[in-house]
């Protein structure tokens, strides 16, 4: 099978900050791959360039047919738009808060980016949120606003949201770090049915338990680069000094 993702010699630098040194990875359509590594050591930043809600430097990044090299953009300014629309059009995004319009319900969350922005018909639009909400466990809560849920239910509607897009991959940021430890599990499973459903999911997350069940890819970041990578054996058995260091510590904080 072909990659569905693809992302080549990624840079970026902030300033004198070189954060992303040449990232590498690829993955199949229906593979969860995860994304792990220090405080700073650029995951987020990785996660944002191929929602290009972050310009790299350099570097590839393909999503299915649409593809960016930011080393060398097309120079004509319509067509590297078009192109940024492209690729962002490819993926959605989970934030590690939710960043749900506390004005609107549930439904309507749902509904302004097909609707508003996507120009979908709203009749066919709401059907399908409707799924969506019933996917992720929320069914029969389509009125309620954000602030009458709970910190899980509302990242449940954040996941829900993004995939309202129609997505072909989904990019999800530490989705359960801002949770109360008794609200991760519920928010932990939708994934896992994401998962199940053979969504293509690029997570970064410090649940290690969690990431051994669906890693079909483990991807573990350091100095600006992939410094290990494979199945789900990095996380029992890592071969590099540095991810067995991380791994002890995030365990030990577990
Ligand atoms: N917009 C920005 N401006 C300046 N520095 C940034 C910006 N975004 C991220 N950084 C820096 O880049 C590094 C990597 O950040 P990030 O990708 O958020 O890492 P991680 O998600 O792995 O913790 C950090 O040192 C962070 O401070
Ligand atoms: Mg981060």
């Amino acid at each position: 099978m072909s990659d569905l993702i693809e992302v080549r010699g990624l840079r970026k630098s902030f300033g004198e900050h070189e954060v992303l040194a040449g990232v590498d990875f690829a993955a199949e359509a229906g593979t969860v791959s995860v994304l792990l590594g220090p405080s700073g050591s650029g995951k987020t930043t990785v996660l944002r360039s191929m929602n290009v809600l972050e310009t790299p430097d350099a570097g590839l990044v393909r999503i299915g047919d649409a593809s960016l090299d930011f080393g060398s953009p097309p120079a004509d300014k319509a067509a590297y738009r078009r192109a940024v629309k492209a690729l962002r059009a490819r993926s959605g995004m989970v934030f590690q808060s939710h960043h749900l319009f506390p004005h609107k319900t549930v439904l309507g969350n749902l509904l302004e980016g097909p609707v508003q922005v996507q120009g979908r018909d709203p009749e066919e639009a709401t059907a399908a949120a409707r799924e969506l909400l019933a996917q992720v466990g929320l069914a029969g809560r389509e009125d309620s606003y954000p602030s009458q849920l709970s910190g899980g239910q509302q990242q449940r509607v954040g996941i829900a949201r993004a995939l309202a897009l129609r997505p072909e991959v989904l990019l999800l940021d530490e989705p359960t770090s801002a949770l109360d430890p008794e609200l991760i599990g519920e928010v932990l499973a939708v994934i896992r049915d994401l998962a199940a459903e053979r969504w293509t999911l690029v997570i970064v997350t410090h649940e290690v338990r969690f990431a051994r069940d669906v890693a079909d890819q483990v991807l573990f970041l350091d100095g600006g680069v992939v410094a290990e990578r494979g199945g789900a054996e990095v996380l029992t058995e890592p071969r590099e000094e540095r991810t067995r260091r991380f791994l002890s510590r995030v365990l030990d904080a577990g």
